[in-house]
C-alpha cells in the first residue's frame, strides 16, 4: 500500500516535471508508454496500435478548434459514457458541448487539446481549481492521451499556486483519475447525473 502510494506520488511528480520541461508534449505515445510501463493493453485494436506509434501533442485550444473539440466530446459521450449514463443524460450533456458553447469555454477557461497527426483527439481544461471537460476520442483511449492532457492541466494549476486540484469525475472516469493520484471525496448529483468529486494534492 505504502509502496503504491509512493509510486503514485512519484508518477505525479514525473508527469508534472515532464510537462514543465516540455509544456507542449512532443513525445511519441509509444515512448511515453514504454517509459511509464504502460504498453497498450491486450485487445488494443490495430487502429489504436497505429495511433500509439504517432506523436501526441498537447497545446492550448484555439477558437477555431471548437467544432473538432465538440465532435470528440460527443463521440466520447455516446461511445464511452453511455455505458454508465442513460440516453437522456447523454443527450442533455451533449447539448452543453455544442461548438458555440465550446467557444465560450475556450474564452473563459484554460483549455487544452491533444492532437495526433493534426487530428484533435482529446481535450481537458482548468476552471479555477477544477479540472473539467476531460474527453478522449474512443479509438485512442487507453494510450496515455488523457494522462498527457491532465499533466498539462496540473502544470497550469501549479503555476497558479493551486495546491489542491479537484475534478467532478464521471462514473466512467473514476478509475482513470484514481490512477493519476486523485481521491474520491463525495458524490454530487446534477438531477439524476451522478459525479464523484475527487481531489489531488499538487504541492508535492
Ligand atoms: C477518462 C478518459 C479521459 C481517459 O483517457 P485515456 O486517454 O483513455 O486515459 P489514459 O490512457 O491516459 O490512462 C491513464 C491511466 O488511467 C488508466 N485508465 C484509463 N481509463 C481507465 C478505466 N476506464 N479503468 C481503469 N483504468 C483506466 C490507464 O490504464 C492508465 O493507467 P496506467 O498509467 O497504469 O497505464 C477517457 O476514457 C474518456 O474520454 N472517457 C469518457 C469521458 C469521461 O468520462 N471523461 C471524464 C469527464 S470528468
Amino acid at each position: 500500500m505504502l509502496i503504491g502510494l509512493k509510486l503514485l506520488v512519484q508518477y505525479t511528480r514525473d508527469a508534472l516535471l515532464h510537462c514543465i520541461e516540455s509544456p507542449v508534449s512532443n513525445e511519441p505515445l509509444a515512448e511515453i508508454c514504454d517509459e511509464r510501463g504502460m504498453l497498450p493493453p491486450k485487445g488494443t485494436t490495430a487502429e489504436q496500435g497505429a495511433a500509439a506509434k504517432m506523436t501526441c501533442t498537447v497545446r492550448p485550444a484555439r477558437t477555431s478548434d471548437a467544432e473538432d473539440i465538440s465532435r470528440v466530446i460527443v463521440r466520447a459521450l455516446r461511445e464511452t459514457n453511455s455505458k454508465d449514463y442513460s440516453p437522456e443524460i447523454i443527450a442533455r450533456v451533449e447539448r452543453s458541448f455544442e461548438p458555440g458553447a465550446i467557444r465560450t469555454l475556450i474564452d473563459s477557461r484554460t483549455m487544452f487539446i491533444a492532437e495526433i497527426e493534426g487530428r484533435i483527439v482529446g481535450t481537458a481544461s482548468l476552471d479555477k481549481a477544477v479540472a473539467r471537460t476531460v474527453f478522449v476520442a474512443p479509438d485512442v483511449q487507453r494510450l496515455g492521451v488523457g494522462k498527457s492532457l491532465m499533466a498539462a492541466v496540473m502544470v497550469a494549476a501549479r503555476a497558479r499556486g493551486i495546491d489542491v486540484l479537484s475534478v467532478p469525475s464521471s462514473v466512467t472516469a473514476e478509475k482513470f483519475y484514481a490512477r493519476l493520484g486523485f481521491q474520491a471525496v463525495r458524490d454530487a448529483f446534477h438531477g439524476d447525473e451522478r459525479t464523484i468529486i475527487m481531489e489531488c494534492a499538487l504541492a508535492v
